[in-house]
């Protein structure tokens, strides 16, 4: 069983303008006056890359935390047009990092360069959200568990720092679909996948572990008594203040 903070991760994808802070803005009023509660989560958002630096210092000293929907697979600086390395959003008090998402895998990034960009973001001290899942074909073959297995073991080494990395579970076919798996299957996938990163990669405290995928606030009555899950990855829902508040409400209900 999982104690600690739960996360409310928001990622919103290409969608926001400046003034979307005001979306923001209502969350943080939300969580100011959630006294009840707020000791127990922690929300992050990643807003899309022109939207991080403002959004970094208008949230400084609040309780959300501004998170990076990707980052390249290169250090610092080099001649690589259109690109934001780890480094550089380091520099600007970006803290965490979205890599290996399933939209970004389908555009072409490889085990390969996500390897890359978990050891530099790492290296540049920010924490990764690390999203694995398989396609319908996939579920449909039973192969679920052995491609997640592959997911992690070709990009997480044993000598990481597992403290600075969570675990996202989002399965493709759930993505946008309003399908999800039912609360037995993910109690089980969490279970097994669990155990299965502990012991590979030798930990004594397991990561934490987030599902995405369709999750709303009537989805989130379901998967609120899987203990072992630890919060929430949430597309859709994340771009209206209201609807990301009622999960946190009916989370907690
Ligand atoms: P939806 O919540 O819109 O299904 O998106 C999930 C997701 O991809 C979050 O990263």
């Amino acid at each position: 069983m999982t104690t600690g903070s739960k996360y409310f991760v928001g990622n919103w994808k290409m969608f926001g303008i400046p003034s979307s802070f005001k979306i923001l803005d209502r969350i943080n009023q939300y969580f100011q006056k959630d006294t009840k509660n707020k000791r127990k989560y922690k929300i992050i958002m990643a807003p899309p890359f022109t939207l991080l630096q403002n959004f970094v210092t208008r949230y400084k000293n609040k309780n959300i935390f501004i998170s990076a929907q990707n980052c390249y697979h290169k250090d610092s600086f080099g001649a690589y047009t259109g690109n934001i390395s780890p480094f550089m959003l380091k520099k600007i008090g970006i803290n965490y990092v979205i890599i290996g998402h399933s939209e970004n895998r389908a555009s072409g990034e490889t085990d390969a360069m996500l390897k890359k960009k978990v050891f530099f973001a790492l290296k540049n001290n920010l924490n990764i959200i690390f999203c694995i899942g398989e396609n319908k074909k996939e579920k449909r073959n039973k192969k679920t568990f052995s491609v997640l297995k592959k997911q992690l073991t070709s990009v997480l080494e044993i000598k990481y720092n597992f403290k600075n990395i969570i675990i996202a579970y989002e399965p493709i076919w759930s993505i946008g679909s309003g399908k999800v798996p039912s609360s037995y299957e993910l109690l089980k996938i969490s279970i097994n996948l669990k155990k299965f990163i502990k012991s590979k990669f030798k930990l004594n405290k397991m990561p934490k572990f987030l599902y995405g995928g369709s999750v709303n606030s009537q989805i989130i009555s379901d998967f609120k008594s899987i203990k072992q899950l630890d919060g929430f990855l949430i597309g859709g829902a994340s771009k209206s203040s209201k609807n990301f508040i009622d999960i946190i409400k009916n989370f907690y209900k």
